[in-house]
């Protein structure tokens, strides 16, 4: 198809990219040191972002840059969780049977985290991945299991990670005050600008393996414009002008290009 017009090696624009082949912008490298040192430090964490913006994308490179000899990683993204199936979520992962009831699995979980931590001598790290849709009961669950030992230590690393009203429609509130005030850490993706936006497409397209430009500045500005600078949105649009571009034979392509796929192709649903 259009990889072959291209001569690209890989498809580009796709969501299975490496980790190490992943564009970092300054706000993904910023949230990547503050995770590794909640990671560390056991600490909670909240990360917030649009959809599309890469946040599935920043665990996914958090989690490869884990060593493993001194980290077990927990994820969760199951969005109707209630507290009872969060902690059989837990235990399943670490190939244990939960115990039926809330309280006993709970404390079976507690245990269990006191024996990685005591005699691997690993420290967990928990995830949750579309957190905006978990339910206030959930979310209050998690003081109870990061307060251990009268509040002394904690016994594990939390992270949170939602759409931008994770924050504004719930944490910000009033009645999640006993939540938002154990978070220790927040970081928050932006949308890329247009500087970003134009790396990332290339970086995308170095993964490929191509050496060079396709995209002309304007078309770059064109996409930016039309994805207000969601990676999500980019990749399809990118996608869809490269697939439209090979069957009009063109080696460039250019704004006009752009909004024609746009107009044309991207009228139904999104991802
Ligand atoms: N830093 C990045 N490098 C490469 N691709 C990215 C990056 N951030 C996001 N993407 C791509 O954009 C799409 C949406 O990212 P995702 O992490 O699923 O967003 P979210 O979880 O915030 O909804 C995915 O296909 C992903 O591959
Ligand atoms: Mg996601």
């Amino acid at each position: 198809m259009y990889e072959a017009f291209y001569q690209l090696e890989h498809t580009p624009f796709t969501r299975d990219i490496p980790p190490e082949y992943l564009y970092e912008s300054h706000a993904m490298a910023d949230s990547l040191g503050r995770l590794a040192y909640v990671a560390d430090r056991q600490l909670f964490a909240v990360v917030t972002a649009d959809a599309g913006c890469g946040k599935s994308t920043l665990i996914r490179k958090f989690a490869a840059s884990l060593p493993r000899d001194s980290y077990i990683l927990l994820y969760l993204s199951d969005s109707k969780l209630t507290p009872r199936w969060f902690y059989k979520g837990m235990l399943d992962q670490l190939g244990l049977e939960s115990r039926f009831y809330r309280g006993d699995a709970k404390r079976q979980l507690q245990k269990e985290i006191e024996i990685i931590r005591g005699v691997q001598g690993k420290k967990v790290v928990c995830v949750l991945d579309e957190a905006h849709l978990l339910e206030k009961e959930t979310l209050e669950e998690f003081r109870f299991l990061l307060n251990y030992k009268y509040d002394s230590m904690s016994p594990l690393a939390l992270v949170l990670v939602g759409q931008t009203e994770l924050w504004t429609d719930k944490l910000r509130l009033q009645r999640y005050a006993a939540v938002r005030q154990r978070i220790d850490i927040r970081c928050v993706l932006p949308h890329l600008d247009r500087s970003e936006a134009a790396q990332y497409i290339q970086s995308h397209l170095e993964y490929a393996g191509c050496s060079r430009d396709i995209f002309s500045d304007k078309a770059m500005d064109e996409v930016f414009k039309v994805s207000t600078g969601i990676p999500r949105l980019i990749n399809r649009i990118c996608e869809k002008s490269l697939m439209y571009g090979s069957q009009q034979q063109k080696r460039i392509i250019d704004d006009h290009m752009v909004r024609f796929v746009v107009g044309h192709e991207m009228q139904e649903g999104g991802e």
